[in-house]
C-alpha cells in the first residue's frame, strides 16, 4: 500500500535543533530555531503566563469544545492588540477574527480560503521567506513566487526592486508580508516604507497576507503592529496571522489567530463564516487552554501590564546580544561590517555566511545555525556570546 511513498527529508529547522540536542558536546550553542532563551539559556516560563495559568486552574470549570471560530474572549483581545482597541475597523465590525493552532494554523486556514475564493492568484513571498511560507501556500495549491527583498551586499532591503515586481503583479495577487522582525534576515521595512508600499498595494488591488509571529521583539507591541494599522487606516482589506508562542513563550500550547479585515461589516461575516467552515475541515476547533491564556493575560488590568514589562526585557536582553556580539565581531575580525547584527531587528540576523562556514561553525565549534546563515540571536547569552564571536571569527579568517 504505501511502498511508493517518499522518504520525507526533514526540515530545515527542526532537524537542526534535534541535530543539537543529541550533539554530546557540552559546550555546544543553540542559535538555530526561533525560539527565545533566557540569560541562562532556559526557555522561560513567564509570571504573567504563570499566574493566568493558576487562575485558570482555580476557577476549574468543564472542558467543553470551543466553536470553530475559537473563544470570543481571546478572538476580542486579539483584534485590539492587533489594531488597538479604539481602531475604528472594530467598532465597524470589520474585522473577523479567528483563534488558531499558532500561527501557523492560521497562514494555513486563510491559504486553504484564498485557494477557495481566489482560486486564480498566485502567492508572492519575500526573497528569502520563512521555509514553511512556501510548503504551506504550495500544500494549499497555490504557485508560490518571490519577491526582491533582502540586500546581500549592504545587509538592508531591496525596497526599490521589491516596490517594482509588486507593481508588476497581476490584480488580486497574494502578496505575504512580514510585519516586523522579518525571519530569517531581520530587515524590516521602516514606517515611510510601509507608507509608500501601500498605494502600490491599493492600486495594483493586491491582498496583503500579513505574518505576525514576533510582535514586541522589534520595537514595542505597539510599533511592531504599524503595518497592520497602517494597511487598516488605508482601508485595505488583508489578513494578518499572529502568535503567542514567542511573545508569550507557549511555543507548545499553540496560541495564535487569524484575522480578516474587510470591506465593510457585511463581508467580514462572509468570510468569518467561511473560516469557520475552513476549520471545521481541518481541525474543527481550536483549543481551550490555549484561548484562556491568551484572554486571561491580554484582558486583566494586572496581568497585562506585568505581560508588557517581560515582552520587554526580552526585547532588550536580544539587544544586548546584538551588541554583544557585534561588539566582538568588530574587534576580532576589523575591515569586515558587521552593522546588520545592530541595524536588523527581532530574533534573527542574516550573517551572510555561506553553507560551508556554518557547517564549520557546527561540526568544529559546536554552534548551531541555519545552513542560510540566518542566526538566532536570542539564543546568545554572556556564557556562550564570547565563544560564539570566535567561532565566527575563526570560520570567517
Ligand atoms: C523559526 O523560524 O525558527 C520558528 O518560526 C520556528 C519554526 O516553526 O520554524
Amino acid at each position: 500500500m504505501f511502498e511508493h511513498v517518499q522518504p520525507y527529508a526533514g526540515d530545515p529547522i527542526f532537524a537542526l535543533v534535534d541535530a543539537f540536542n543529541a550533539d554530546p558536546r557540552p559546550a555546544k550553542v543553540n542559535l538555530s530555531i526561533g525560539i527565545y532563551f533566557d540569560a541562562q539559556g532556559r526557555l522561560p516560563v513567564l509570571p504573567s503566563v504563570q499566574q493566568a495559568e493558576a487562575r485558570i486552574l482555580a476557577a476549574g470549570g468543564a472542558k467543553p469544545y470551543l466553536p470553530m471560530e475559537g473563544d470570543a474572549a481571546c478572538r476580542a483581545e486579539v483584534a485590539k492588540l492587533l489594531l488597538g482597541a479604539e481602531h475604528p475597523a472594530i467598532a465597524a465590525g470589520r474585522v473577523a477574527t479567528i483563534q488558531t493552532v499558532g500561527s501557523s494554523g492560521g497562514l494555513k486556514v486563510g491559504a486553504d480560503f484564498l485557494k477557495t475564493w481566489l482560486p486564480d492568484a498566485a502567492v508572492w513571498v519575500s526573497d528569502p521567506t520563512w521555509d514553511n511560507h512556501r510548503s504551506m501556500f504550495e500544500g494549499s495549491g497555490f504557485t508560490v513566487n518571490s519577491y526582491p527583498y533582502h540586500d546581500a551586499a549592504t545587509g538592508g532591503l531591496r525596497f526599490d526592486a521589491m516596490l517594482a515586481t509588486l507593481r508588476g503583479l497581476p490584480a488580486r495577487s497574494i502578496v505575504l508580508l512580514h510585519a516586523c522582525c522579518h525571519n530569517p534576515t531581520g530587515v524590516d521595512l521602516s514606517p515611510a516604507q510601509w507608507d509608500a508600499l501601500i498605494p502600490v498595494l491599493r492600486e495594483r488591488e493586491l491582498l496583503p497576507y500579513l505574518d505576525l509571529a514576533y510582535q514586541g521583539f522589534g520595537d514595542g507591541i505597539d510599533e511592531d503592529a504599524y503595518a497592520v494599522r497602517a494597511l487598516a487606516d488605508a482601508g485595505l482589506t488583508f489578513f494578518v496571522a499572529n502568535s503567542f508562542s514567542k511573545s508569550m513563550s507557549v511555543y507548545g500550547e499553540r496560541c495564535g489567530a487569524l484575522s480578516a479585515v474587510c470591506a465593510s461589516a457585511a463581508e467580514a461575516e462572509l468570510v468569518m463564516g467561511q473560516l469557520r467552515f475552513t476549520v471545521r475541515r481541518i481541525y474543527s476547533s481550536p483549543a481551550l487552554h490555549a484561548a484562556k491564556i491568551v484572554a486571561h493575560v491580554l484582558g486583566d488590568a494586572d496581568l497585562r501590564p506585568l505581560w508588557q514589562a517581560e515582552l520587554a526585557a526580552m526585547r532588550e536582553r536580544i539587544g544586548a546580544m546584538r551588541r554583544a556580539l557585534h561588539d566582538r565581531l568588530v574587534a576580532r575580525v576589523p575591515g569586515r561590517d558587521f552593522g546588520y547584527l545592530l541595524s536588523q531587528r527581532g530574533m534573527f540576523s542574516y550573517t551572510g555566511l555561506s553553507g560551508e562556514q556554518v557547517d564549520a561553525l557546527r561540526t568544529q565549534h559546536a554552534v548551531y545555525l541555519l545552513r542560510s546563515g540566518r542566526i538566532c540571536i536570542a539564543g546568545l547569552n554572556d556564557a556562550n556570546v564570547g565563544r560564539t564571536a570566535e567561532a565566527m571569527a575563526a570560520v570567517l579568517d
